[in-house]
């Protein structure tokens, strides 16, 4: 096992995904390639589900956050695991579409939807828009009218939780690009004004603290902070907010010196701050909405490369080039991201050696990691990222012209296409001069 227990290595000292031998995945579909182990995938689906219901009760939805992996299949898999999706663009909505994904349980999120999203989503019959702004609030209460429908509706309030202190601070979140703070009076405002408008219904609130967090303490203080807001709005408005979404953000293990995070033990003890709050002061139990991404497909995918050259600078740093880089993978470029990375062909050998890890892009800032710990690697080897499910292949591109790797799932010993490759016809297709 290596992190997880859909790694680890075979009698030829592979590497293995799902039981599947990576080197064999690599020959036979090429490199780069994003392989992800799909029973991992709805495992967490199931574990999210089932914890949720049980500590919020059994109209409890998680929703699948498909920023961090979008394409057909994996709305099909979310929907086959009962759970909702949250979208955040024409785009991503459209690939729900095209997957048949139920409207119903779709939320519409996103801070500045334009006309065209808000009658499209109408279109699509989305269930929910979570409303971010005033503007928005009026733009789609007057499409909503004109086309003589009630849209369902919930608000993005800023609790104003900084989840890295733990703190509840009241700049940092409050100034964000999203929702609307409780502590400068603009939630209420909004409320309010959503209360009054046409063609919407207030079902709820939504917030999001942040993402790739490990502490389950800032989660249960927004918690707080939400329950005691839907309090004060019964009371100063006679209206009851039925539903209560929690956004995602719980973090994910990409490197052994991380933390493991029992999803279950943390769903409950957020649970607790709710239930615990609306039985002391006679508040019915809004529906409670989770909204993890990271946390369901991360660990599922793994990016195969075909190490290319080898260099040692004599005093200075040994680099590992790769097939691939920024272009599939930008987060470390973004935002120095962690990530295990192995010799796949070797993977069962200790990881004795350091090197940084850089991609093929002209640009000294394409690496994939620093002072990594991995084995020697020499020129054909494959060369493993582990844990790139979440925020990869949906953060691609095709700078430098690069075409974006394939999307594999494994399933029960059995490897198929979820995404071709692209071509080089694929980078010219849109061109028209
Ligand atoms: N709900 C809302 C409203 C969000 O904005 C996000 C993530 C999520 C749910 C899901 O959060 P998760 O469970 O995945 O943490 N590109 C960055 C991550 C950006 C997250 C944006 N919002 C990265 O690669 O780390």
């Amino acid at each position: 096992m290596i992190l997880y227990k859909h790694f680890d290595t075979n009698e030829k000292g592979h590497l293995t995904v799902g039981g599947l031998d990576t080197v064999e995945l690599a020959q036979e579909y090429g490199t780069p390639a994003y392989i992800l182990d799909e029973n991992v995938i709805r495992e967490n689906c199931r574990v999210y589900k089932q914890a949720a219901i049980d500590a919020f009760g059994a109209d409890a939805l998680p929703l699948y956050a498909s920023k961090a992996l979008c394409f057909t299949g994996v709305y099909r898999i979310a929907a086959e695991e009962g759970l909702g999706i949250d979208c955040v663009s024409g785009g991503e909505l459209y690939t729900a579409k095209r997957a048949g994904f139920p409207a119903e349980r779709i939320y519409f999120h996103g801070n500045n939807k334009t006309d065209r999203d808000i009658a499209d989503a109408m279109d699509m019959g989305v269930g929910t828009f979570v409303v971010d702004n005033e503007d928005e609030l009026a733009a789609v209460s007057a499409e909503a009218v004109r086309r003589g429908i009630t849209q369902r509706i919930l608000l993005r309030i800023t609790p104003g939780i900084d989840p890295h202190t733990h703190r509840a601070i009241m700049t940092g979140n409050v100034d964000s690009k999203f929702g609307s703070a409780i502590v400068t009076g603009q939630a209420m405002r909004i409320v309010k004004k959503a209360i009054a408008a046409d063609g919407v219904k207030l079902a709820g609130l939504h917030c999001h603290i942040g993402s790739q967090i490990f502490d389950v303490e800032p989660f249960a203080e927004a918690a707080d902070i939400m329950i005691r807001f839907i309090a004060e709005i019964k009371k100063e408005c006679a209206y009851e907010i039925r539903e209560l979404n929690l956004g995602g953000g719980l973090g994910v293990r990409y490197t052994e010196y991380d933390r493991e995070i029992d999803y279950a033990d943390a769903i409950h003890k957020i649970a607790a701050v709710v239930t615990g709050f609306c039985r002391d002061n006679g508040i019915a139990m809004p529906r409670v909405i989770l909204e993890p991404g990271r946390s369901l497909v991360a660990a599922a995918g793994v990016t195969l490369y075909t190490v290319g050259s080898v260099k040692e600078i004599t005093g200075f740093k040994n680099y590992i080039s790769v097939d691939g880089g920024m272009p599939d993978n930008p987060r470390y470029a973004l935002y120095q991201s962690q990530y295990t990375a192995l010799i796949a062909n070797r993977a069962a050998a200790p990881r004795d050696y350091r090197a940084t890890l850089a991609g093929r892009c002209c640009e000294s800032g394409d690496l994939l990691g620093e002072d990594m710990e991995i084995q020697k690697a020499k020129r054909g080897d494959i060369l493993a990222v582990l844990v790139t499910g979440a925020y990869n292949y949906s953060m691609a591109s095709n700078y430098n012209r690069l075409p974006r790797p394939p999307v594999i799932l494994v399933k029960d010993g059995k490897a198929r296409v979820a995404v071709r490759r692209e071509t080089y016809e694929d980078l010219v297709a849109l061109d028209q001069f």
